[in-house]
C-alpha cells in the first residue's frame, strides 16, 4: 500500500490509545475542578475492539502505539491488552505514560506482557506539594513505581515534569539532579492550553528559553542533540558537559505541527487528528454495528489524507491567549478534556 500521508505530506506514524478518563490524580493542569462529565461505561472499547483498531492503524502505517488516559494503570488487567498489542508485527513501538501511582503493583506484569518503554509524571519532588497540587498523597507511591519498573528489567525510563511558573519552577535543577542519579530521562514540559487547563495563563508558562537558561547557569549551556534518530518525538533532546541527557517538549512557545504524526484514539473510540482538534470522529459506531477492517480503514484513510491540523502552531496566533476551554464547555464535550483526549 502506497504510504498515507495528510496533506502537508505527514504521515501516520504514531498512534496514542487511551484507555479509560478516568484519573486517580487531580492535576491542577489537566483535572483542576471538582467534578467532572465521564464518557458512559457502555461506549468504552473492550480491549478485542482496541486491538483492531490498532490492526487497522498498523496497516495504514502506525507503528508507535502509546497507552495514555486518564490513568492507564486504572484500566482492569491492562497487561492482557499489552499483551495483545505486541503480537503484532506492526507495533514495533509499545510504551505507557502513566502517574505511576499503581506502576509498583503492575511494572512485571507489564514487562512479561511486552510493554517496551514507559513513561512516569513527576512534577515535583516534595510530597506536600503533590498533595496540594494533584490532589493525592501517593508521592511515595510514584518514586516506588519508578524503580519497581527499573528492577523489572524497563531501561530508558523517562519522566515527564511540566514546569509551572509558582508551583515548581523552584525544582527544575532538583529534578534534573535526581533524574541523573537514577539514569532517568527527564523531559521538562511547557504549560500546555490544552482542554481541561482552565488555570492557564502565559505567564505561568516557563519556556524553553528560560528552562535552558536556569540549567545552563548551573551546568553550563546544554549541548542539543541531533533528532535524526527519531525527527518526529515531540522532545528536543540536550546533554550537559557530565554526559546526562534531558528533553524540552516546548509544545507552548516552539510547537512542533508540521512533523507531527499522531493520532488519537479516546477510551470511547473516538478518532482524533490533533490534540487540539475541535471534533473527532467515531469509530466505535461503525465497528459495533459490523463494520469490515476495509470499511475501517477508508474511514481512518479518508480521515488522515484530509488533515491539514497545526493546532498548537495556530494557538500561538491567538492574541491575548488564554485557557482554550471554559468550564462550561468541557462539560458539555468531555472530549475536548486533555484526560479524556491521552495527555
Ligand atoms: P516518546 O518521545 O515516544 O517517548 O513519547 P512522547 O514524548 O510522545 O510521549 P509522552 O506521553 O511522554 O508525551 C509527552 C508530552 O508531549 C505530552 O504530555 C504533551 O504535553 C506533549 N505532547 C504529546 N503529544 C502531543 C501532540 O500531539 N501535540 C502536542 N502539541 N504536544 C504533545
Ligand atoms: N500542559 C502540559 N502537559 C500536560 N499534560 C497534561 N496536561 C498538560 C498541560 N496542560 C501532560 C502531563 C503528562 C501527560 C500525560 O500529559 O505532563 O505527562
Ligand atoms: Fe500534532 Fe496538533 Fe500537537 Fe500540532 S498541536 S503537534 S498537529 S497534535
Amino acid at each position: 500500500m502506497a504510504e498515507l500521508l495528510d496533506r502537508l505530506g505527514r504521515p501516520l506514524g504514531s498512534v496514542r490509545l487511551s484507555v479509560t478518563d478516568r484519573c486517580n490524580m487531580r492535576c491542577r493542569y489537566c483535572m483542576p475542578e471538582d467534578d467532572y462529565t465521564w464518557l458512559p461505561r457502555s461506549s468504552i472499547l473492550s480491549f478485542e475492539e482496541i486491538d483492531r483498531l490498532a490492526g487497522v492503524l498498523g496497516t495504514l502505517g502506525a507503528h508507535k502505539f502509546r497507552l495514555t488516559g486518564g490513568e492507564p494503570l486504572l484500566r482492569h488487567d491492562l497487561a492482557a491488552l499489552v499483551a495483545m498489542l505486541s503480537r503484532r508485527s506492526t507495533a514495533s513501538d509499545l510504551a505507557l505514560t502513566t502517574n505511576g501511582l499503581l506502576l509498583g503493583r503492575q511494572a512485571a506484569a507489564l514487562k512479561a506482557a511486552g510493554l517496551d518503554r514507559i513513561t512516569v509524571s513527576l512534577d515535583t519532588l516534595r510530597s506536600e506539594r503533590m498533595r496540594a497540587f494533584a490532589r493525592t498523597a501517593g508521592h511515595h507511591e510514584v518514586l516506588e513505581g519508578i524503580e519497581a519498573a527499573a528492577r523489572a528489567g524497563f531501561t530508558g525510563i523517562k519522566v515527564n515534569s511540566v514546569i509551572i511558573r509558582g508551583y515548581n519552577d523552584d525544582e527544575v535543577l532538583a529534578l534534573l539532579e535526581f533524574a541523573r542519579a537514577r539514569q532517568l530521562e527527564l523531559r521538562f514540559i511547557e504549560y500546555m492550553d490544552v482542554g481541561g487547563a482552565t488555570d492557564w495563563s502565559a505567564d505561568k508558562v516557563v519556556s524553553r528559553r528560560e528552562l535552558l537558561a536556569v540549567i545552563g547557569a548551573r551546568y553550563g549551556a546544554p549541548v542539543e542533540l541531533s533528532q535524526a534518530s527519531d525527527p518526529r518525538a515531540p522532545a528536543d533532546r540536550f546533554q550537559l558537559a557530565d554526559g546526562t541527557v534531558f528533553g524540552i517538549i516546548a509544545s507552548t512557545t516552539a510547537p512542533f505541527c508540521r512533523d507531527c504524526d499522531r493520532a488519537r484514539l479516546t477510551a470511547d473510540g473516538t478518532f482524533f487528528l490533533c490534540l487540539y482538534a475541535r471534533n473527532g470522529i467515531d469509530l466505535r459506531e461503525p465497528l459495533r454495528s459490523g463494520a469490515s477492517d476495509t470499511d475501517l480503514t477508508q474511514l481512518i484513510q479518508s480521515a488522515w489524507s484530509e488533515r491539514t491540523d497545526r493546532g498548537a502552531e495556530e494557538r500561538l496566533r491567538v492574541e491575548d491567549r488564554g485557557a482554550l476551554y471554559q468550564v462550561e464547555s468541557l462539560r458539555a464535550d468531555p472530549h475536548r478534556e486533555m484526560h479524556t483526549r491521552g495527555g
